[in-house]
């Protein structure tokens, strides 16, 4: 089949994978044969992150010892702390950061795939929690082993426990975006892998792709909205001038779900638990008053065109409900889809081939080649 330019491989099959099913029609996203809606608010990080891995559940034994493999593989090398810390005085971002510091992870330890999946789960929060507090102008906080993975990634940013309300709400986060089928990052992880190179690069790489904004690179614009209307009766002028200068309702809309975006509902209930007392509840209100009048006004400016609310819009509630600010969005998202990245890596090791498609060739042909000085 010969591509157009542009297609960039929509609807093209390019592997087979037990991890998750991305039904956009239906408004379904499986997990492992999970249900999202079932899973991601019940289960541990850790036991998702297993399911990815092992493809079951994990029992209370195997889920122990998983949990102690993972906590003690959160420690970060003198090496990637220093690294860091070069990083935070040129001040570059949380996520160019992570990109960094990921390749480091190889440091001290031999190479195997199974170790440097969990060794990239584990150590996710203390790279982006140990960053962030470098750059500003915060000692990190030592590694803990005690804790959840969710407890330890708000732990290492804040330097304080979370309370379970907040460790479960990033919990059903992490857990909600695992995996999403063959999105940019995690292809990116396979065409990586599919070499028979590693999995940290197969992980650098995925980071690298999840950065631009049209992946996971610009989170914060949903949010944003909520903001700038202030009040539930500014939402209708606002979202309608919005709409006549043609300009998109960020966190609304998706290429494949059509009918609702199954993890959207999935935060929205996780922001609704978590926004508790009277002054943090008026925002949720007031988001979730600007998400029906937009829908309302959207099925009015483009009637048919079953625009949805979708991962984004909750996203950004839920996690600036926790504390994160804009520029820790990405970098969450990437502690919470390095599972994904990990067991698609090795999935792809396990039963992929080499990953090596065809390119239409458009340039010239026949050309001569002449010397510099006679062109
Ligand atoms: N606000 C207003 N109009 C919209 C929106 C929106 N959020 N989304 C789509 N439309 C309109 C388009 O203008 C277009 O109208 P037209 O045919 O009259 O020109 C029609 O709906 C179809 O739009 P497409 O661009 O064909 O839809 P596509 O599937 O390519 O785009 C996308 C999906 C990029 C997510 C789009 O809905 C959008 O830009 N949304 C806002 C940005 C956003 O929320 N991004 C995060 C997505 S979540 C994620 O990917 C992780």
């Amino acid at each position: 089949m010969s591509a157009a330019p542009g297609y960039g491989l929509e609807s093209v099959v390019a592997a087979s994978t037990k991890l998750s099913r991305v039904d956009g029609q239906a408004g379904r996203l499986v997990i492992g044969g999970y249900e999202l809606e079932d899973l991601a608010p019940q289960a541990a990080f850790e036991e998702v992150s297993y399911l990815l891995l092992h493809g079951s559940l994990p029992d209370s034994s195997d889920l122990a010892s998983f949990k102690r493999a993972l906590a003690g593989r959160r420690h970060l090398t003198s090496a990637t702390i220093s690294l860091l810390g070069e990083a935070a005085r040129s001040g570059v971002s949380v996520i160019d950061a992570l990109l960094i510091a990921a390749p480091t992870l190889r440091l001290g330890r031999t190479e195997d795939p199974g170790d440097d999946a969990l060794t990239a789960i584990a150590a996710f929060p203390a790279i982006v929690g140990s960053y962030w507090r470098l750059k500003t102008g915060h000692e990190p906080v030592a590694v803990r082993e005690d804790l959840s993975h969710a407890a330890h990634f708000l732990y290492q940013v804040f330097g304080r426990e979370p309370g379970p309300r907040q460790t479960r709400a990033l919990e059903t986060y992490l857990n909600t975006v695992c995996d999403h089928g063959l999105n940019a990052s995690t292809f990116t992880a396979r065409v990586i892998i599919s070499t028979h190179s590693d999995v940290i690069s197969a992980v650098t790489g995925a980071i690298g792709a999840l950065k631009g904004p049209l992946h996971g690179g610009a989170p914060g614009p949903a949010l944003e909205m909520v903001f700038e209307i202030e009040k539930a009766e500014r939402a209708e002028a606002i979202i309608r001038a919005k709409l006549a200068s043609g300009e998109r309702l960020m966190g609304f809309g998706h290429r494949v779900y059509k009918v609702r975006d199954p993890r959207a509902d999935v935060l929205a209930a996780a922001a609704d638990a978590l926004y508790e007392d009277e002054q943090e509840r008026q925002l949720y209100m007031l988001a979730k008053y600007v998400e029906q009048t937009a829908l309302r006004l959207l099925e009015e400016a483009k009637p048919g065109r079953r625009l949805q609310t979708n991962v984004e819009f909750y996203t950004a509630l839920l996690l600036h409900g926790l504390g994160l600010p804009v520029e820790l969005f990405t970098p969450t998202f990437a502690a919470g889809r390095v599972a994904g990245w990990t067991a698609h890596a090795l999935e792809q090791l396990r039963e992929g081939r080499l990953i090596r498609p065809d390119a239409n060739y458009v340039g010239g042909l026949g050309l001569k080649f002449e010397p510099a000085d006679q062109r």
